[in-house]
Parts: C-alpha cells; structure tokens; sequence
C-alpha cells in the first residue's frame, strides 16, 4: 500500500518528463504544495542555460542577483543595477517557454520609499514580461512588498541569509540558529504570507526551523542550505554545474563537474589549431 502511494507521488512529481508543458504560474506553485510534489528551481541568467534548463523540465527559474558574482565577477550582489538585471532578465525571458521566471530586485531598487520600488518593479516587469520578482527581507520592507503586490505584481519573499544584508552580518554563516533570530523569521514570514506574497526563499537556516515554517505555511517555501522539510529547492546554476570550483559550501551538491569539461575542450581545440588537425578537409568548404 504504502509503495502504491509512494510511487504515484513519483508519477506526479515526474510529470513534466512525460511532456507537459504547461506553463509554471503562481496558481501551479500552490498547487504543487498542496499535493506534497516538490519545486524544483535554478538560477539562469542567459538564453542560451536558460533554453537548456527549461527544456531540462526546471519548474522556476530566478535571475537571481547572483548574477553579480557569477557573471560579472562581482565580490558581492550589491553593485548589480537595475538595467543589468533587466538585461539578463531579457536574455531569459526570450528561451523560456514553461518555467516560472522570478528576477530578483536588486539592491537599493526598493528599500527605499515604496514609490520607488514600485516604479522600479513595474519598469523590471514591463521590460522584462518575466512572471514574478524576489526581495529580500521582512516587515522592514513591507510597506514596498504591499505597493508593488496592489500593482498586481507577484513576489517571493527571501528570508534567512539575504547576501544583499552581507555588510550587515559581516559573513555568509548560518542564519537564524538563536531562538531571536528565529523567531524573528518566523514572524517576518507569516507577515510575507499575511500581506499575499506568493512563495517565500528560506536561505542558510537550521533545516528543524525551515522545516517548521513550512508546514505552518500555506505558501510554498523554497530552500538553500534549508534542509529536506521544504516545498522546494533552489541552487545557483554555475555551482551545481562544477564552474565554480572554489565554492564548496555544506549545503551544494554538485551535478557535473563543468570547470574540468571546459577546460579539457578548451585544451584540446587550442592543440587541434597548433597540430592544424583542426579544421579538417571536413570541416572545410
Ligand atoms: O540570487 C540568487 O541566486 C538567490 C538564490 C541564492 C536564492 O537569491
């Protein structure tokens, strides 16, 4: 019996393998919680991963201010504009077909006067078409989260570690692990769900306190560093592919080891040119 129920929770979780390519909204996210299936999310920032990730059965893909560091070089995500996240929100948008995108807003885009950020959220979604946005933090931004959601804009909360806070904590360590802190999160995410947000990123929390949020929340809650007991998982791209070889944190499984393939390739297209085996009367018009 319990295998009977165990592999149909398989056959519905595995159901965008079987072709289906309805397009992920907000409505499916609720959905997908409510029948127990998790949320599967990746970060992208280009069309060309983000026509890969999308093809690959991803249920979300953020353009997540990541960017910052892993496509521009950035030491931290606070220098990434506006205009550069429309950019890479662009490049995404333009190979999507049936992931949900959420692009982040990026620092000091709307921790400001509400006004402002809903300026800045409506010019992101008009340029962009992408389908929700995620700030960071709690009730210290809740009057922008209500003026960009009376704008009919969807939003994801991000809880715990907030990389935009970065100068603030003074290191990337576990987040809310005193009872303060925690119950702090616990009271900024109920807040989140309270004003209709529609999800909500736990990042770099004690799996028991991620786990708890969850079931008390009817919203999905996406982890990083958060532990199993989440409605979903997320991870930045570059570091799940292996380009990132000096980021080895705890919580990141790596998928492929990318750096070395790269490397490799590169290698070896460098001694093809020198040999001249490259390109062959083949490869030649
Ligand atoms: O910017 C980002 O990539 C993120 C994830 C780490 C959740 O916010």
């Amino acid at each position: 019996m319990f295998l009977k129920i165990k592999n149909k929770m398989t056959e519905k979780a595995t159901a965008y393998l079987s072709g289906d390519t309805r397009k992920i909204t907000t409505y499916s996210l609720q959905t997908m919680k409510q029948r127990g299936e998790k949320i599967s999310m990746l970060t992208a920032y280009d069309f060309s991963m983000a026509t890969v990730i999308d093809n690959a059965g991803i249920d979300i893909i953020l353009v997540g201010d990541s960017a910052s560091n892993v496509m521009i070089g950035n030491a931290t995500t606070l220098p990434i504009t506006v205009e550069q996240m429309i950019y890479h929100g662009k490049s995404v948008m333009n190979a999507v077909k049936r992931a949900m995108v959420v692009i982040d807003m990026p620092f000091g885009s709307y921790q400001g006067n509400p006004y402002e950020a809903v300026a800045n959220a409506v010019k992101i979604m008009k340029e962009t078409q992408a389908d929700c946005l995620k700030l960071e933090g709690g009730k210290e931004i809740i009057e922008s989260i209500k003026a960009i959601l009376n704008a009919g804009i969807p939003i994801m909360g991000h809880l715990g570690l907030m990389p935009q806070s970065i100068n603030k904590y003074g290191s990337y360590g576990l987040r809310a692990k005193d009872e303060s802190e925690a119950n702090q999160l616990i009271e900024d995410v109920r807040l989140l769900q309270e004003v209709g947000c529609c999800s909500v990123v736990l990042e770099k929390i004690p799996a028991e306190l991620a786990k708890k949020v969850a079931s008390e929340l009817t919203i999905p809650v996406i982890g990083i560093g958060a532990g199993s007991g989440v409605d979903g998982q997320v991870l930045v791209m570059q570091d799940m592919l292996g380009l990132n070889k000096g980021f080895s944190p705890k919580f990141l499984r790596r998928y492929a080891n990318l750096y070395d393939v790269v490397t490799e390739s590169v290698q070896q297209y460098v001694r093809d040119i020198k040999a001249v085996d490259f390109p062959s009367e083949e490869e030649s018009y």
